[in-house]
């Protein structure tokens, strides 16, 4: 089976990114039938990052990030999409595509635009740029161009996984089967990793916990995670707790039943953060120690990347000769 999947280099990573696509990716890897194109979307990122040696220094993060987390980058194809100038040619093709009511209807537009047409407003598409309109067919792009089968990512981006499939689908209808129809690939029991605010843990909101954040910084963040007004003795839910949520994204199955038995017989918050910064700690502990190493050595990240990159542009090339075959080019 081939994965692909994608993280955009516009801030820190964070637990979210890890529990969401880095962990999902790399267990779908430890089989070794499976085969990964993994990138840095740098492309993406341009729809929030205006400052070139921020937006250079983000993609070394996420690439150092992937391979702190145990990536073998030379098992995979490790690339940043800024350097596959065929993403961005099948961008266009897919474009032509692309009807315009279903972008209309991706939620990252739609949330900018919702409010405002509730409200009436005159003018919707205020500071709405086209990137961020466009975004849902450039990620197509980058997925089919690789034939990717599996994409795994976190619940967030299920809709742009279904705006692939149509995509690919009517490009099959319209020009013969070319395209692989990808599947999204969601943990089952991975929802969105809620930030200290409760929303979900987003760069963009402000509320993570950094993956590579040194164990004081950690230990004080999930601290700060909002919880009830419950005392300790009362019973609490751990299926509506956000802090039991983060707990098991990094517990074992015995800690967790555990936990849960807690939450029925009583347990006090400290006790409960306490207990997930070590769990958390744990984990992310080592991947910080080979993260601020690699940080160190960006040739070396760039040695990987570059050789990822001439492998990524084979395929591309490949298939691009296919799409321009079909479409009269
Ligand atoms: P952000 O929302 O912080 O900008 P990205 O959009 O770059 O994060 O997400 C990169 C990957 O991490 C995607 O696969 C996304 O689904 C996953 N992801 C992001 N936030 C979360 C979260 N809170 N819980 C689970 N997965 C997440
Ligand atoms: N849109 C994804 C995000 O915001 C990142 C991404 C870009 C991606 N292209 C992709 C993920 C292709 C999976 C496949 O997180």
């Amino acid at each position: 089976m081939r994965l692909l999947t994608g993280i955009k280099p516009t801030g820190a990573l964070h637990l979210g990114n890890y529990v969401g696509a880095i962990r999902p990716a790399l267990s779908l890897l430890s089989d070794t039938t499976n085969e990964a194109f993994l990138f840095v979307a740098d492309g993406h990122a341009l729809t929030s990052v205006t400052e070139g040696a921020a937006l250079k220094q983000m993609t070394y993060e996420v690439a150092a990030a992937w391979m702190a987390a145990g990536l073998d980058v030379d098992r995979v194809v490790f690339y940043r999409q800024s350097q596959i100038p065929e993403v961005f040619m099948l961008f266009w093709i897919l474009s032509c595509l692309a009807p315009k009511g279903l972008m209309n209807r991706a939620h990252a537009y739609k949330a900018i635009v919702q409010p405002r047409l509730e409200k009436n407003e005159d003018d919707i598409d205020r500071d709405v740029f086209m990137g961020l309109y466009n975004y849902p067919i450039l990620m197509t792009a980058d997925i089919v161009l690789f034939s990717a089968q599996k994409v795994p990512v976190g619940p967030d981006q299920k809709q742009h996984v279904e705006i692939a499939r149509d995509l690919a689908i009517k490009f099959n209808q319209t020009y013969g089967d070319v395209l692989q129809v990808p599947q999204p690939a969601i943990q089952k029991e991975a929802p969105s990793l809620a930030g200290l605010d409760g929303r979900k843990m987003s760069k963009s909101y402000h509320n993570v916990i950094p993956l590579f954040a040194d164990d004081a910084t950690l230990r004080k963040l999930i601290f700060k995670i909002k919880t009830t007004s419950q005392r300790p003795e009362e019973p609490k839910d751990p299926k509506t707790c956000n802090l039991f949520q983060l707990f098991a994204a990094f517990a074992t199955a015995d800690e967790k039943s555990d936990i849960s038995k807690r939450y029925a017989s009583g347990i006090g918050w400290a006790q409960m953060k306490e207990a997930t910064f070590d769990v958390v700690a744990r984990t992310v502990a080592p991947m910080r120690q080979r993260y601020k190493a690699l940080m160190q050595d960006i040739p070396l990240i760039e040695q990987k990347l570059k050789a990822g990159e001439e492998r990524a542009r084979l395929e591309a090339k490949t298939l691009m000769s296919k799409v321009c075959r079909a479409i009269g080019f």
